[in-house]
């Protein structure tokens, strides 16, 4: 860990107690949270035991609760079965039929509204259209949509027949599709022709031609929905228009009862290793951290519009778009495009025609629609809204008091919620009816929940702002399995310091003299570029994959919008540009790295150098790379530098 980031600079001192009209109607009052934090810390297995059997349906009821006989495989409800389809669907038949599931807007302002009895019966249609191409319980499909709901349909589908999906992000590259379709051995692809973003059309159809031409072995039959209606060829034999596939199939389908412990879906996600990893998830475990996080953290009552803008193709659009809020029972929306088209205004007039009551969204776009001003937000009704959520990484205090006061007007509370692709549901967060919350800080754990901040030995630090390892110190139901086909890297990632006592989250975080934790960044080579992930390595290789490169060195600097932006070193073969300027092969470069892996990618800088710092041994001394990289002086001794002249080059002073 490097030394910045243990001891905090700022200490935020305000604090947000919700407002009496808020915890009169919340789920969760004072004495439930008491009585559940109570219950977690008096019988950690009986707390989830219980939550499990009152939130989720079981088809065959759970007697082992948490197997921990081979941890870090640990295994929750194992002799539990039961359908995640059936729980966000069937089982809210008999008294929401006619409810409202989803609000969906296209960016070209078409709407629908669908109900839980229409989404059941597109589910089952669906999945009868996946059994037809010959998809059975454990195979796995790749979805590669766009944010329409035919992609919810899809991931529902493939959880009704246990199969195991795999979504892969709309702005992911041909490569990067290819790469996951293959790490997953996966028999099917479902994609559309197009989707509509920011004016244009996304070709994903074109994309996932790329792909296979590439080699794609595994996949029998692609399945494209009809969106953009433009022109896109079809292989014959390989790809079937959705609505052919669905042609005569039965709106029903009797749902796959499956262990508790099958895989629901791999997603995959950068680590620091060149290679994105499939994350793993079981069935039950992480329904009931997606049902139990939209009731208490999202208090998802019956009459909400929840908006989650996440994309599907990333953990927030799992647990908070496709699963979570149809396992509570709740309405909500799903929008497909950019958020400024056709202006900046869209996010809040979406809000007011749809009256939306939950909205949840990430930094970045809080701090992009933050600069516009506050005459947009002003201009929308907004009196909808009763709760604010923000993920994906930390808030600064300044976008935290714009989204209290411009878009909450003063009286919504904000979840700040701390969690991962790999925890499956948010972990650190208030509950909004309860915990005073402070600009900066995601609060305190959930119930059940057991976080600490530890030292390098695994103590705990107790001394209030001092800066230590985020560690989680029990299993939880909703945490990754493994890593797909990976068992070793699943260990070596998750568990590889304090005996393997801990789960060890990569970043690094505080507790205030109030026990609230504040997340202070990653620990390791993970870059968090508009609240996503990325591995340095990952862009690296993709730099050195390219003819003219040697070597390639990649760290973030601060961005007021992004959070994060990309700065890329990179020595070329042969020699380096005059004054190490070569705009013509910094587009090639840029545009290379958006082809290799996707345009959230692209460095925003790239510097040329003869070389990189490196130690003797020949290892990289990135700490360097980000003090230039961030304009900060280099104070560190750089007496273990092979070639310390290199770094007058690299400031661009030589
Ligand atoms: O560094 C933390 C940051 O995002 C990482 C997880 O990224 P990903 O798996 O892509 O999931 C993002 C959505 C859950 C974390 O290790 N992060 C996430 N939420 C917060 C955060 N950092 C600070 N505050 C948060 N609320």
């Amino acid at each position: 860990m490097s030394s910045n980031n243990i001891d905090s600079a700022l200490i935020e001192n305000r604090q947000f107690p919700p407002a009496s009209e808020f915890t009169d109607r919340a789920r969760i009052k004072q004495a439930d949270f008491d009585r559940l934090h109570q219950q977690a810390s008096d019988d950690y297995v009986g707390f989830w035991a219980e939550q499990a059997r009152s939130m989720l349906d079981w088809q065959t009821p759970f007697n082992d609760v948490l197997d921990d006989s081979k941890a870090p495989h640990f295994k929750w409800f194992a002799d539990g079965t039961l359908n995640v389809s059936y729980n966000c669907l069937d089982r809210h038949l008999a008294s929401k039929a006619d409810k409202t599931a989803i609000i969906f807007e296209g960016e070209k302002g078409d709407t629908r509204h669908i109900t839980y009895q229409q989404l059941t019966d597109e589910v089952s249609q669906f999945a009868n259209a996946l059994k037809a191409k010959g998809i059975e319980k454990g195979d796995r499909v790749v979805i590669y949509m766009p944010m329409i709901p035919e992609a919810v349909v899809a991931m529902q589908a493939c959880a009704r027949i246990g199969a195991i999906h795999s979504v892969v992000f709309g702005g992911f590259s041909a490569e990067s599709l290819r790469d996951r379709i293959n790490d997953a051995s996966a028999k099917m692809l479902i994609t559309a022709d197009g989707g509509n973003r920011g004016g244009k059309i996304v070709e994903l159809k074109s994309a996932c031609d790329k792909a296979m031409a590439g080699g794609c072995p595994s996949i029998e039959h692609v399945i494209v929905c009809q969106r953009t209606q433009h022109d896109i060829p079809m292989q014959e034999g390989r790809d079937t228009w959705w609505h052919d596939a669905i042609k005569g199939q039965s709106s029903e389908c009797a749902p796959v009862w499956v262990e508790s412990e099958h895989p629901l879906f791999l997603l995959y996600t950068s680590g620091s290793t060149g290679k994105p990893k499939g994350i793993q998830h079981a069935s039950g475990g992480y329904l009931l951290g997606a049902v139990m996080t939209n009731l208490w953290v999202f208090d998802l009552q019956d009459n909400d519009i929840f908006w989650c803008t996440a994309d599907v193709g990333w953990i927030t659009g799992h647990t908070y778009v496709a699963y979570g809020p149809l396992a509570a029972g709740g309405t909500l929306l799903m929008y497909e495009g950019a958020p400024t088209v056709p202006d900046a205004g869209r996010f809040w007039r979406i809000c007011e025609t749809h009256r939306v009551s939950i909205f949840y969204t990430a930094p970045t776009a809080i701090r992009a629609l933050m600069k516009l001003g506050d005459d947009l937000p002003n201009n929308y009704d907004l009196s909808s809204i009763r709760l604010l959520g923000t993920v994906g990484e930390p808030i600064n205090p300044e976008a935290w008091m714009w989204y209290h006061k411009v878009i909450g007007r003063e009286h919504c509370p904000i979840v700040d919620t701390w969690w991962q692709t790999e925890t499956g549901a948010n972990m650190i967060a208030p509950l909004p009816g309860v915990i005073a919350t402070k600009p900066g800080s995601c609060t305190i754990p959930l119930p059940g929940i057991a976080a600490d901040v530890v030292d390098e030995n695994g103590n705990s630090i107790t001394e209030a702002n001092k800066g230590g390892y985020l560690v989680i110190t029990k299993p939880f139901p909703s945490m990754l399995r493994t890593i797909w086909g990976d068992d070793q890297r699943y260990v070596e990632t998750y568990w590889p310091k304090f005996d393997g006592k801990y789960y060890l989250a990569g970043d690094s975080a505080r507790r205030d003299a109030d026990g609230y934790f504040w997340i202070m960044g990653r620990i390791d080579d993970v870059l968090n570029v508009s609240g996503h992930r990325l591995g340095t390595m990952e862009v690296e290789s993709a730099l050195v994959a390219h003819e003219r490169v040697a070597e390639a060195a990649v760290v973030g600097r601060p961005d007021d919008i992004k959070g994060e932006a990309i700065f890329a070193y990179v020595v070329l073969r042969g020699t380096r540009p005059p004054d190490g300027i070569d705009e013509e092969l910094t587009k090639e470069l840029r545009n290379w790295v958006g082809e290799q892996i996707g345009p959230i990618a692209k460095p925003d800088n790239i510097r040329y150098a003869d070389n990189l710092p490196k130690t003797r041994s020949g290892k990289i001394m990135r700490r360097l790379l980000r003090n230039i990289a961030c304009g900060e002086d280099i104070t560190s001794d750089t007496s273990t530098l092979e070639n310390e002249d290199i770094l007058l080059q690299l400031q661009g002073k030589s």
